[in-house]
This record gives structure tokens, sequence and C-alpha cells, in this order.
């Protein structure tokens, strides 16, 4: 059997048996099993080497199926829903005892979200419960955007990897929450500061920088690829590095060389450089330079979440 496919059916089996399956979305890939059954839930932290302090989201069909595992907290989290689902938002929602706590780990609120992509939302069709699914990769390292990268870092340790192509957004969800009425953002991802304030009015950056296990996905030391990465302004770090076999990862029209180039995008487009970012990182990563060097990029829509990004990244 080959472990990659578009076989719908038969991820939907190793989902039910409670074995995990890695599925696309529009975001990044996730490594996904029964977000009800316990033991399978374990099982995608062990497969991660990921610290049980650190919650999984949980994958809905569509936004009704929220009365199942959670409480409406706030009109405006109700709004982002509407307009943003399936997409790249995840909201943080007291939950219902139906979500085992392993999936929280032990918090009050759960992480969900309908992800955009029709494979998945067919996958999610042919189930009776959601998926916990956190970004198939290692923990810490880049997260994948195409079943090729899960397949290097995970063959082993998934049943089967559904195929869903290159993703379209390439950067996690958005994270957001209602803490003492107010609209936390807690994670910057796939949907923009901007449209969120469009559609609600005022929200607060609540991006956590430290250990603190309530969005460990901001942990610092996240992101990271296995070379020494430096961010910031290129061509002076190029010049600090000079003596160094240098892997470089461009934004928009520029003169700059090293050994190894990358340009997230040349038409410095801001949404074609997040769907870049990972694969050029993980290249740039396997390529045989010893340090990466990355350029900040403008720090307006998606920019604000590749720039946070490279910032987690960097040593
Ligand atoms: O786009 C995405 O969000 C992808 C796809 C697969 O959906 N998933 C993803 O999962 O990025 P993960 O586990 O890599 O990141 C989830 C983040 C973690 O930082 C986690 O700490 C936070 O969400 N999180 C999950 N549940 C939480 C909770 N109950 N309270 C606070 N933070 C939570
Ligand atoms: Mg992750």
């Amino acid at each position: 059997m080959e472990q990659i496919g578009k076989n719908i059916d038969l991820a939907a089996k190793f989902l039910k048996e409670g074995d995990l399956v890695a599925i696309p979305s529009e975001t990044v890939y996730g490594l996904a099993a029964n977000a009800l059954n316990e033991k399978a839930v374990f099982s995608i932290f062990t497969a991660k080497n990921r610290p049980h302090f650190d919650p999984l989201i949980v994958h809905i069909k569509n936004a009704e199926q929220i009365d199942l595992y959670a409480e409406w907290e706030d009109d405006r989290l109700k709004k982002l829903a509407d307009k943003f689902w399936p997409g790249p938002l995840t909201l943080l929602l007291q939950k219902k005892e139906i979500i085992p706590d392993i999936v929280t780990s032990g918090l009050s609120r759960v992480a969900l979200r309908v992800p955009n992509h029709e494979l998945a939302l067919d996958l999610l069709n042919k189930l009776e419960f959601p998926l916990a699914a956190p970004s198939a990769n290692p923990f810490g390292y880049i997260s994948p955007t195409t079943a090729q990268h899960v397949q290097d870092q995970l063959a082993d340790r998934v049943a089967y990897i559904l195929d869903g192509g290159a993703c379209r957004v390439g950067l996690e969800s958005t994270i957001v929450g209602v803490e003492d009425g107010k609209i936390l953002i807690y994670r910057l991802g796939g949907l923009s500061v901007e449209e969120i304030k469009n559609a609600i009015g005022d929200v607060t950056l609540s991006l956590i920088e430290s250990s603190d296990p309530k969005a460990p996905g901001q942990l610092k030391s996240h992101y990271a690829p296995k070379k020494p990465l430096y961010f910031g302004d290129a061509e002076k770090l190029m010049q600090q590095h000079s003596n160094k076999k240098i892997a470089l990862l461009l934004f928009g029209k520029t003169n700059l060389k090293s050994d190894f180039n990358f340009n997230l995008s040349e038409k410095a487009d801001v949404l074609e450089a997040a769907k870049n970012l990972f694969d050029m990182l993980r290249q740039a990563d396997n390529s045989e330079a010893e340090i990466v060097i990355a350029q900040l990029v403008p720090d307006e829509n998606l920019g604000k979440a590749i720039n946070d990004r490279l910032k987690r990244a960097a040593v």
C-alpha cells in the first residue's frame, strides 16, 4: 500500500481504528487523530515528541458543531466564525465535558477550527468525531506544507498521509479568544490582524514569548531549522558572517546573492511569501549552507506573521 494518497475512505478507516493520519489543510498539514479517543490523542504527543502541556487544535466540519464541544462566549467570536470559517482561524472557547483533558492539556478552553480544504472537509464529513491535529512536524521544527514534508519526517509514525497538494496559505491559523471582555490574538497566522479588526473592531495582541504554556506555539524556539538562522537586515548580516557558507531567504526585488538563494516572492507579494516560507526554509536547511540569513519582510498583513515565524526560528 502506498503511504501517501488521496484515499479518504482509507484515511477514515485508520482514524476510526484510533490510528494517526496526516491531513492537508489550507494552512499546514496536521497530524490527526480522533479527538474524543484519549489513547489516539496520546499517540499524537508521542509521534511528535510533543510535551503534554502543549494543547491541540480540534478540527470540526462546520460552525454548527461548536455547540457539541464548547460554549459560545462572545458575539464577536461568533462573528469571526461566520465570516472566516472555513479558514485559517482558531477560536479558544470554554470546552464541554466531552473533550478529553489530554486535548487541552487540562485547560478550560478548547481550540477549534474549520479547515478550508476540500479533502479535509470530505474526510471530516465521513467521521462521527472531530480531529485533534497539531502541525505534522517533530516538535519545534518547521511546519509541513506538502505531503512529502510529512513523509520526510514522520513516515514511520503515521498510518497514512492524505495528499491535498501544497497548502494554499502556508502559515498556521491565527488563534483568537476573549478574556475579560477583550478580544486577544494569541498567535499571528494565516488570517491577518487587519482582517480581524475590519470584522469586529479593536483587538489586543497577546503573543506569548516565554515558556508560558498558555499557547506554547508561541515558544520562542519554534519553527526552527537545524542550521543557525539570522534574521533582519540581510545585507548587514551577510557582512557579519562573510566567512560562512550562506543560504539567503529574500523578499522582493533585490541584488543580494550568496551561496544558496531563495526568494519568498520576487514580486513582493506577502501572500505568495507566506505560501513559500516553510518550504524554502526547509530547502535552505537541507542545503549545504552553514547558516541561513533571512530578510525582514514588510510588517503588514501576513508579513507580520512571516516575521513572527522567522523571529522565532532565529538563534
Ligand atoms: O493551522 C493550524 O492551526 C494547524 C493546522 C493543522 O490546523 N495546526 C497547528 O497546530 O498549528 P499546533 O499544535 O502546531 O499549534 C497549535 C497551537 C499551539 O501553540 C497550542 O499551544 C495552541 O494552539 N493551543 C491549542 N489549544 C489551546 C488551548 N486550549 N489554549 C491555549 N492554546 C492552545
Ligand atoms: Mg506546530
